[in-house]
């Protein structure tokens, strides 16, 4: 397999997108999970599209800033990163998260393909050993220019931590001989950063010059052995960014790159944070280039969750805690204020009032309150079932099937580029249009007349209105979306991998079945009470 394969290796049909791997320094914090939120939403839309998925998530557990945290606890390395693995585990399901694999940076299997793509790029000649000279970040694991750091040398994300002066010898990874060849990858394949101001960064960080850059250190024992000379360590990220490959492999496979790379690589989407933009749009597809292996097809790097302008973090520590988040309000909710209020690519705030507002008046108000008046009335007028409107009955004046009949193709185009939030707007915007034309119509006064006809023709287009809106959110709000079509009356859970093919074809208009019975109304979506979360700081 040679780089030039790649787009025929890009099968339409499947979809593999990966998060970071987690640096096991802490618990997770509300930040590391909104890649989580996203790579999930993404990759629900593509199943729901009938597509094959692989979501790949994990931890990353190499390196001197976990080899310190697990010191510093008393407790060796490995069992450190048990624990916290374990704790990114059991986020990933409260909050929850579909994924396929996950990949822990420690194991046997990922020293054995780590091992063999040294090899592999050793033997290119793009190894060798010499001095290096610099300030070392140890939060970022990222040694610095001189000019990227603020005053007393701290480093500009973790402005609380000062770099520190290293001065030996490593080995290097000849990146500057790919400087040519990741331009042109930058040239041919536009979309390859996304967002359009990371791939500017990519580009200006690029035009400056590539160095070389140290793939080994000395006095760290926690990481892989060089294979050349185990006197020294493999740098973390040498050794991180391939876990998305050792993800790959099949629990009963061999660990050899020929078994991890036959079925999911390409890798179709790395999301990952505007951070570790340069590790994943110019380190990796340059050390691919020198394993001559395919690369993938898109990077896209996503803001940061601030508190008050600062990048949230664990080194910072100034953090929310998800658990105690979900715990209080659910993960719907967490997940659709994520996803809905920051456009995905920038940053954003998170603040607690504005999230209880924004939920409460969205799902609980608008979509929830919606079908809730709506079954009430089918139940009163119409047998508890869905009025026997079939789709042609339905004229195009109106407003919500002017609106649903393009819905499904916005939302499409806005699912395949990440804008969450415009498939959040779109869908509200059918949600609202059928608030306001059922105040409009006043259906009960309709029915209470004996007007049957126009009464149920108002009530089966809110219904589909409601039943497409859940559709297009259950990527997003998983648990809401299942609760609302059980109340619409299907017997199908929409977050079985294994979905019948008949939903599909759920993204276009007049899918809800004439005649089908409707459950009781309950509300689908609780109001939140405020409560503001403990912030460490
Ligand atoms: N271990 C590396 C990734 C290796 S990938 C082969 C790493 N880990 S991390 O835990 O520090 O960060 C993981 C991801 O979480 C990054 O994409 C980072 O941008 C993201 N986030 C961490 N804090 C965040 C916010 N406050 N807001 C948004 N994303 C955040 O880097």
């Amino acid at each position: 397999m040679n780089s030039s394969e790649n787009c025929e290796n890009a099968n339409k049909d499947r979809f593999a997108v990966t998060t970071p791997l987690y640096y096991v320094n802490d618990l997770p914090h509300i930040g590391s999970a909104y890649t989580t939120i996203a790579a999930d939403a993404i990759t629900r839309f593509y199943r729901l599209q009938g597509k094959s998925v692989l979501l790949i998530t994990g931890t990353d557990e190499h390196g001197q800033k976990i080899q310190r945290t697990a010191e510093s606890r008393g407790l060796s390395p490995q069992a450190h990163c048990d624990e916290v693995a374990a704790g990114f585990k059991a986020l990933w399901q409260k909050l929850n998260i579909q994924y396929d694999r996950f990949s822990r940076t420690s194991t046997p299997r990922h020293e054995a393909i780590v091992k063999e793509f040294f090899t592999r790029v050793w033997e290119q000649g793009d190894i060798y050993l010499s001095q290096q000279q610099g300030w070392y970040c140890v939060s970022c694991e990222e040694f610095k220019e001189e000019r990227e750091l603020l005053a007393g040398h701290r480093c500009a994300i973790h402005t609380n931590r000062e770099a520190e002066w290293r001065d030996e010898q490593n080995y290097f990874f000849r990146l500057s001989k790919y400087q040519d060849q990741l331009e042109a990858l930058y040239q041919d394949q536009p979309d390859f950063i996304q967002p359009e101001i990371r791939r500017n960064e990519v580009l200006s960080f690029v035009s400056q010059g590539l160095k070389d850059f140290s793939i080994s250190r000395v006095n760290l024992d926690w990481g892989f052995p060089v294979p050349v000379d185990p006197g020294h360590t493999l740098y973390v990220w040498f050794d991180a960014l391939l876990g998305y490959v050792t993800a790959l492999l099949d629990e009963e496979s061999d660990p050899r790159l020929d078994q991890a790379l036959a079925r999911w690589w390409p890798i179709n989407l790395h999301l990952i944070g505007k951070d570790i933009l340069r590790f994943h749009a110019v380190y990796w597809p340059a050390m691919l280039m020198s394993a001559d292996l395919p690369l993938p097809q898109q990077v896209f790097g996503h803001g940061f969750l601030t508190k008050d302008g600062q990048k949230m973090g664990k080194s910072l520590g100034n953090t929310i805690d998800p658990f105690e988040l979900i715990e209080h309000y659910g993960s719907d909710a967490i997940r659709y204020y994520l996803l809905k209020e920051i456009e995905f690519g920038r940053d954003g705030d998170f603040s607690a009032i504005r999230f209880v507002n924004i939920v409460n008046a969205d799902l609980a108000n608008d979509l929830g309150n919606l079908l809730n008046r709506i079954l009430k009335l089918a139940h009163k007028y119409c047998n508890g079932q869905v009025p026997a409107f079939v789709e042609l009955d339905i004229s195009i004046d109106n407003p919500l099937k002017q609106i649903g009949l393009g819905l499904g193709d916005r939302i499409i185009r806005a699912y395949n580029v990440l804008a969450f939030h415009q498939v959040c707007e779109e869908v509200l915007g059918l949600v609202k249009t059928g608030n306001k034309f059922v105040d409009e119509q006043a259906p009960w006064t309709l029915l209470k007349q004996g007007q049957q006809a126009v009464g149920e023709w108002v009530l089966y287009s809110v219904l589909e209105a409601v039943r497409l809106a859940a559709y297009f959110l259950s990527p997003i709000i998983p648990t809401t979306s299942n609760a609302i079509y059980r109340q619409l009356g299907f017997a199908v859970d929409l977050e079985d991998k294994t979905l019948p093919p008949l939903f599909r074809n759920h993204s276009t208009w007049g899918m809800l079945p004439a005649g089908q019975a409707l459950s009781d109304p309950q509300p689908v979506f609780l109001k939140l009470e405020l409560k503001e979360p403990n912030v460490e700081n």
